[in-house]
C-alpha cells in the first residue's frame, strides 16, 4: 500500500517535471509555432527597392551595361558570385531579371534603342525577354 502511493508521487512528480520543462523550452525559444512564424514574416517581408535609380547612374549604364552584364553573367555562372552591391549599398542579384524588375513597365525600353543603334542581343533567346515579362 505504503509502495503504490510512493509510486504514485513519483510518477506525479516526473509528469510535472516533464510538463515544466516543456514550457520552459517553449518560453526560451518562443516556441516552434512563433519562431516559424518569424521566419516566414522574414520571408515575406518585401525588399524596398528603390525603383527611381539604376544599378548605377544612367549615364554610365547608357555606355557600360553590356560589360555589366558580361561581368554579371560570369560572376554568377562561373563564381557562384549572384549579389552586386550597388556604390550606394543596395544589394541586386546578377540576373538579367533585376534589370527587368525595373525596366519591364515599359517593354520597350532596351528593344528600341537596340534597334535604333542595331544590335541584336542573343540573350533573349534563351532567357525571358524584355517583350513577355510583363505578358
Ligand atoms: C532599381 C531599378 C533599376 C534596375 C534594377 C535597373 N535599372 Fe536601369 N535604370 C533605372 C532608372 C530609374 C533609370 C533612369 C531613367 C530611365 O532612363 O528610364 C535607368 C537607366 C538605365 C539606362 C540608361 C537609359 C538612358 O536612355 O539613359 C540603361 C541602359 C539601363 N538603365 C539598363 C539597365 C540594365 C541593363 C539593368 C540590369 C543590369 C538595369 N538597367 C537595372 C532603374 C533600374
Ligand atoms: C540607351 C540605349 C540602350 C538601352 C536603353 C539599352 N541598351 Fe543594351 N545596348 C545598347 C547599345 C548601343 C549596345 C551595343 C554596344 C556595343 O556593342 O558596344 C547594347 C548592347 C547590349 C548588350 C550586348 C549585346 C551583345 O551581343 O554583345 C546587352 C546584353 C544589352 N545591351 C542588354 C540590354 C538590356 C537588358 C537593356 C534593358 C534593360 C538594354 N540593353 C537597354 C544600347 C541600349
Ligand atoms: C544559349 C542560352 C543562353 C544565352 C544565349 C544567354 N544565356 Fe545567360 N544564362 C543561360 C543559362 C542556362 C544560365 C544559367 C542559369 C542559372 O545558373 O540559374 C544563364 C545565366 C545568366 C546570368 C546569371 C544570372 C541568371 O540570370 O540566372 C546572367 C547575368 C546572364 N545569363 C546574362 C546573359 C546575357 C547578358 C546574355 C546575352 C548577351 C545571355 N545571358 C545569353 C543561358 C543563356
Amino acid at each position: 500500500m505504503n509502495n503504490r502511493i510512493q509510486a504514485m508521487y513519483a510518477l506525479l512528480i516526473a509528469v510535472a517535471m516533464f510538463v515544466a520543462a516543456w514550457f520552459f523550452m517553449q518560453s526560451v525559444h518562443g516556441g516552434p509555432s512563433s519562431a516559424r512564424a518569424a521566419v516566414a514574416a522574414r520571408a515575406a517581408a518585401p525588399v524596398a527597392i528603390d525603383s527611381t535609380r539604376c544599378v548605377a547612374s544612367a549615364e554610365w549604364m547608357k555606355s557600360h551595361h553590356m560589360q555589366l552584364l558580361n561581368k554579371w553573367r560570369h560572376d554568377s555562372v562561373r563564381e557562384g558570385n549572384r549579389t552586386h552591391v550597388t556604390s550606394d549599398g543596395r544589394h541586386f542579384d546578377k540576373s538579367l531579371n533585376t534589370c527587368l524588375g525595373c525596366h519591364a513597365s515599359n517593354p520597350m525600353f532596351c528593344f528600341m534603342c537596340h534597334e535604333y543603334a542595331n544590335v541584336k542581343p542573343t540573350c533573349w533567346n534563351c532567357h525571358v525577354s524584355p517583350m513577355e515579362a510583363t505578358k
